[in-house]
């Protein structure tokens, strides 16, 4: 078994992830190449530009399986959906058009938006709680207030989110200030799993298993192993015991 990727845009002509089918077949082969063997596929829902329905996310997930299979690329894929911080949510949940990271509606993709932490996310992470249900923060290191604050990530985390943290950022694709926010949260023991967020796009590679790698390489092949066992873990639906604490960097030792 590969990578399990739990963020991706790979499904075609929903958002701003993929234009085409053989564009979507594209970054799928990508996706094999990079080491990945299941990924959830999470077109956006409820932002600003986007509403992709559960039925029909549901739908071109099946067509794009059927895809992936007739043109032999082994990678299997789950319907899901990264869904933005809304008032909308709750309505969408009692009309059941939400699409949860597992099957059994446990936890769910949360975007909240680049700029800020709204006034009213801790409510809405409370009332998701009250539904049984665990909000996983996607890419933190990308909302420019949780940056500035990281405590408002502790504070996030303390209610008993799980984050995200993206590839990319980790290994510097989106700037240095992104990347030393992304390797600050890890650092702080504050990533529960990493995920590509892949788009297609020119002149970026899908680089989840690049990550990774160089997670291990930095914090060693347990706390890497622990970023995919906690992907597989979402995925089915299990606990996630997430004891963030600081990450005990490899002590370098100096030759006088
Ligand atoms: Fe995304």
């Amino acid at each position: 078994m590969g990578y399990v990727d739990l963020h991706c845009h790979l499904l075609p002509n929903l958002d701003d992830g993929s234009p085409s089918m053989a564009a979507s077949l594209e970054l799928a082969r990508d996706a094999v190449a990079d080491g990945v063997s299941h990924a959830l596929v999470t077109p956006h829902h409820l932002n600003r530009r986007y509403v992709n329905h559960k039925e029909t996310v549901m739908q071109a997930t099946s067509y794009f399986q059927a895809a992936l299979n007739e043109a032999g690329i082994d990678l299997t894929v789950f319907p899901g959906q990264e869904v933005h911080l809304s008032n909308k949510i709750l309505a969408a949940l009692d009309q059941d058009d939400i699409l949860f990271a597992d099957e059994g509606g446990r936890y769910m993709l949360l975007e909240l938006p680049s700029n800020e932490v709204p006034h009213y996310t801790k409510s809405m992470i409370y009332q998701l709680q009250s539904r049984g249900i665990t909000p996983v923060i996607v890419h933190p290191e990308r909302n420019n207030e949780l940056v500035a604050h990281p405590e408002r990530l502790a504070d996030l985390l303390e209610l008993g989110c799980l984050s995200q943290i993206t590839a990319s950022s980790y290994l510097g694709t989106f700037g240095k200030d992104v990347e030393r926010a992304a390797r600050l949260m890890v650092n702080a023991g504050q990533g529960t799993v990493m995920a590509s967020d892949a788009h297609v796009m020119e002149k970026r590679d899908y680089e989840l298993g690049a990550a990774m790698r160089r997670l291990a390489k930095d914090l060693g092949r347990k706390v890497a192993g622990d970023y995919q066992q906690n992907a597989k873990y979402i995925l089915n639906g299990d606990p996630v015991r997430m004891t963030w604490e600081p990450i005990k960097q490899k002590k370098r030792f100096w030759l006088f």
